[in-house]
């Protein structure tokens, strides 16, 4: 029985030529990592089983974006009640956030998150409200720490993030520490806390306590509007889909230059989007339709960076654009370090000074709708 394991989820494909919303069970065998489409509306075949090896079954969870030939694919519900069970106990989210004191560690951060197995499924840079850190810490209204707390979760920027693996709560809260910094470095000296926090309300990171914290703490964080952004002496760094796993080290090594990251979001483009994002390099680039799908293909972390003279200075730290090159001619750079080809060369970066404010824009206005 096992041998021919197989998970089966529903998914939903928007056809924009129909404008219409197709679904399909997506069928993986775990045995071989094959795959199948079944088109459920008219019953039959629509993807052979065939290997896809850039699918992993990690990958597959509810909510998730996936994208087979092109098409990018939501995960919206398991098809059966095997696949359920399976996910369910295995695979769950929590709701993470680095705190105002952290701001220079958020790379650190980030890279211990994917090394330790978590997944980033979503993430914003917020500049929080009093009002905002009020509602967001409601359950510990009138105690003593409270004022503190929440005057210092509005002092500043927070990353908040959507965290997803096995037994997420338990195991972000392990990562963490104890909530006291001081009791985290003696009793827990591998933790963040311990690492990166300096007192009780200055701890480095937020965890949800449980489940249903995570799903009301994730809807308030993920629709509260203000985005940091500046919008001015700005650049934009998108990191690439295939890069996302180094994107803790591609921040760290944005700050540690002494760039100011004033924005950030993670976000999945879909076709039009990045098709219209990158226009300027239709005809231009040969690789202009590798580019879109390799955009397309995963989430992205696109971000406003700051300095004087940033366009510029920025595309130095990027580096050239063939990462071959790079390595050669500009070995510290960030497509140096992280590049594999001229497609999937670790970042965009913003090319003229004057597109420096709209590319940004795109993203932290346009795409945010703020
Ligand atoms: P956090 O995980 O964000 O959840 C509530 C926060 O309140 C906690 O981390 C600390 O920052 C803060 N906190 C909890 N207990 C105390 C305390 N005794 N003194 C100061 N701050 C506290």
């Amino acid at each position: 029985m096992s041998s021919e394991e197989r998970y089966v989820f529903v998914i939903e494909w928007f056809d924009q030529a129909a404008s219409l919303i197709r679904k399909y069970n997506l069928t993986y065998f775990t045995v071989d990592n094959t795959i199948d489409m079944f088109d459920i509306k008219n019953r039959r075949i629509f993807l052979k089983r065939c290997q896809y090896p850039g699918l992993s079954v990690s990958e597959l969870f509810i909510g998730a974006t996936v994208t087979i030939y092109s098409r990018q694919l939501k995960v919206i519900d398991y098809a059966d009640v095997f696949t359920r069970q399976k996910f369910e106990t295995q695979r769950s989210k929590t709701f993470g956030m680095i705190k105002p004191d952290c701001y220079n560690n958020i790379g650190k951060i980030i890279d211990i998150i994917y090394s330790k197995g978590l997944r980033i499924t979503n993430l914003k840079m917020i500049k929080m409200t009093l009002t905002n850190a009020r509602q967001f810490y409601a359950e510990h209204t009138g105690k003593p720490f409270f004022e503190d707390l929440t005057n210092f979760m509005s002092s500043d920027v927070v990353v908040g993030m959507e965290l997803v693996a096995e037994n997420a709560v338990p195991k972000w809260r392990e990562l963490m520490g104890p909530t006291n910094p001081i009791t985290a470095k003696t009793d827990s000296p591998n933790t963040l806390r311990a690492i990166f926090g300096t007192q009780g309300t200055h701890n480095a990171v937020h965890g949800s306590d449980s489940a249903t914290s995570a799903s009301r703490e994730l809807n308030f964080f993920f629709s509260l509007p203000n985005s940091p952004a500046v919008l001015n002496n700005c650049t934009c760094c998108i990191i690439k889909p295939h890069a996302i796993y180094q994107a803790g080290k591609i921040i760290n090594m944005i700050l540690e230059e002494g760039f100011e990251i004033s924005a950030m979001m993670m976000v999945h483009l879909d076709k039009p989007t990045a098709e219209e994002f990158f226009e300027v390099y239709k005809g231009v680039l040969p690789e202009f339709t590798a580019m879109v799908d390799h955009m397309t293909s995963g989430p992205c972390i696109a971000m406003e960076i700051r300095q004087e003279n940033v366009v510029n200075a920025f595309r130095q730290v990027s580096g050239p654009l063939d990462p071959e090159v790079a390595k050669h001619l500009r070995s510290n750079t960030i497509r140096a370090a992280f590049g594999i080809d001229r497609v999937q060369n670790a970042v965009h970066c913003t090319d003229l000074p004057e597109d420096g404010v709209l590319e940004c824009e795109y993203f932290f206005r346009i795409l945010s709708g703020r």
